[in-house]
C-alpha cells in the first residue's frame, strides 16, 4: 500500500518542463531492437522458450516478453492509444500488423550476429526484414487489401514512429572475451553499422526517430554475478563499474550521432532518449519510488543478494550434480525493479516509461498532454 502511494506521488509530482509540445498521433510504430523490447519474435523463431511465472503479472501466460508483464514499449504504445505491437515472426492467430509491426529480438546485437550469437535477427537484419515487411504490404494494397484490418496504409510508413533500443547485448556481450578498452575502441564500430541502419531506413521514407540509449548494464545481477565477485569492481551502488562506463561511453557516442544525423536529415525528427540516466536514478533512489530490491532478481536461484544464478533461468529446474536446482519467482514482483537477473519487472517498466512520457529525458526534449500520465494505472 505504502509503494501505491508512494508511486502515485511521484506521478503527480512530476513537473512537466514546457519545452515543446509532442503529440503522439503517430498511425503506427515499428521497432528494433533486443529483449528489452522483443514481444515475442525469439520465442516465435523456436530459438528459446519462456515459461511462467514469466507473463503471470500481467498476460498471466508467457508471453514472449522476458518479463513477469508488460514491457517500456508496451506501456508507450499504450500511451499513444495504440495496440501492443505484434513479432514480425509471430504467425499464429492472424496477427494484426495495421498500427505497426516489431522487429526486436532477445539476444540481439547491432553487429552482425556470429555462429555463437543468441539472436540471428541482429539490428541489420531486423532492418532487412522492414525492407520485406514494407514491400510485402504495398504489394497486398496493390492487391486490392488497402483496407485490410491486418495490413497498414502506405502512408504509415511515412507518417509512423520508427522505435529502436538496441546494443546492450554488444557491449555485455563483449565483456565476455574483451578488456573495457577493447570494448570501448570498439564503440565506433558498433555505431558505424546502426548509422547504416538508419539511413538505410531514412532513404525507405522513415521521417520519426525514437531512439533510446542504452541502460546502466552494470547493475544487472547477471553482470553482477559473473563481473563483481570482486567487491573492487563495484560502485557504491553494487553495480559493475566497468559495465557501466562502457554504457556511459556508448551513450555519449549514440547522443552525437543522433546530433549528427538530425543534422544531416532536417525533414526528419530525431529523439535520443536518455534511459540510462531514469534506470539509474531508479536503482539509486528504488525506496523513493516504491521499490524494496533494487538489484537481486526476483525470479532466479540461489537466495539473497543477487538470487542469480547462470546455470538456471527464469522458471526452470536443472539437475546439476545430483541436486534439482529451480529458479522461482518471488512473492511480490511490484517490490523488485529486477525480473529475472537480465530484465527488468513489469512494475519498473512502467516507471520507466512514465519518466520517458515527461519528456525531460529526451533531446529534444518534450512536454506532452497530461492524459498520458492518467493512463498509467499503478
Ligand atoms: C518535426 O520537426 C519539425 C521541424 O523541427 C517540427 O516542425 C515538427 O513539429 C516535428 N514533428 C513532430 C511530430 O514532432
Ligand atoms: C537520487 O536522488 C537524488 C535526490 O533526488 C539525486 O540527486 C540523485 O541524482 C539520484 N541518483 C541518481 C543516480 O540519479
Ligand atoms: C559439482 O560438484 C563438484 C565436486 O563437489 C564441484 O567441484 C563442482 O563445482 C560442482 N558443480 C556444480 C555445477 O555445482
Amino acid at each position: 500500500m505504502m509503494a501505491i502511494l508512494l508511486r502515485l506521488l511521484t506521478i503527480i509530482s512530476i513537473s512537466l518542463p514546457l519545452i515543446k509540445s509532442m503529440t503522439f498521433d503517430f498511425p503506427a510504430v515499428f521497432n528494433f531492437g533486443d529483449s528489452n523490447s522483443d514481444t515475442g519474435a525469439l520465442i516465435s523463431a523456436g530459438i528459446e522458450t519462456l515459461v511462467p511465472p514469466n507473463g503471470h503479472s500481467y498476460f498471466h501466460v508467457p508471453s514472449g516478453r522476458y518479463c513477469d508483464g508488460r514491457l517500456i514499449i508496451d506501456f508507450l504504445l499504450d500511451a499513444m492509444d495504440l495496440p501492443f505491437l505484434n513479432a514480425y515472426l509471430d504467425s499464429l492467430g492472424l496477427p494484426s500488423f495495421q498500427k505497426g509491426c516489431n522487429f526486436a529480438a532477445a539476444g540481439s546485437t547491432i553487429l552482425p550476429a556470429t555462429a555463437s550469437s543468441v539472436s540471428p535477427f541482429s539490428f541489420g537484419i531486423q532492418v532487412s526484414q522492414f525492407l520485406r515487411f514494407k514491400a510485402r504490404v504495398l504489394q497486398l494494397i496493390a492487391q486490392g487489401k488497402e483496407f485490410d484490418e491486418y495490413v497498414p496504409a502506405q502512408d504509415y510508413f511515412e507518417k509512423g514512429l520508427y522505435m529502436f533500443d538496441i546494443g546492450q547485448n554488444d557491449l555485455a556481450g563483449a565483456f565476455y572475451s574483451k578488456s573495457l578498452e577493447q570494448i570501448i575502441a570498439s564503440i565506433p564500430t558498433i555505431l558505424l553499422e546502426f548509422e547504416t541502419g538508419i539511413k538505410k531506413l531514412y532513404e525507405e521514407g522513415a521521417r520519426h526517430f525514437w531512439i533510446h540509449n542504452t541502460g546502466p548494464l552494470g547493475c544487472l545481477a547477471q553482470n553482477v554475478a559473473k563481473f563483481g565477485t570482486d567487491p573492487s569492481a563495484l560502485d557504491d551502488l553494487g553495480c559493475v563499474s566497468s559495465h557501466n562506463q562502457a554504457a556511459k561511453t556508448f551513450n555519449l557516442q549514440l547522443h552525437a550521432l543522433c546530433s549528427k544525423l538530425q543534422g544531416q536529415f532536417p525533414d526528419a525528427n530525431i529523439t535520443y532518449v536518455d534511459i540510462y540516466s531514469i534506470k539509474s536514478n531508479l536503482i539509486a533512489n528504488f525506496s523513493k519510488y516504491g521499490f524494496v530490491q533494487p538489484i537481486m532478481a526476483c525470479c532466479g536461484y540461489g537466495g539473497p543478494p543477487l538470487n542469480y544464478d547462470s546455470r538456471v533461468s527464469c522458471g526452470q529446474t536443472k539437475v546439476v550434480n545430483g541436486t534439482s536446482i529451480a529458479a522461482k519467482g518471488c512473492s511480490d514482483s511490484s517490490e523488485y525493479v529486477n525480473w529475472d537477473g537480465i530484465h527488468y519487472t513489469e512494475t519498473a517498466n512502467q516507471y520507466v516509461a512514465s519518466q520517458i512520457l515527461t519528456g525531460k529525458y529526451s533531446d529534444p526534449p518534450f512536454s506532452h498532454a497530461m492524459p498520458f500520465l492518467l493512463n498509467l494505472n499503478f
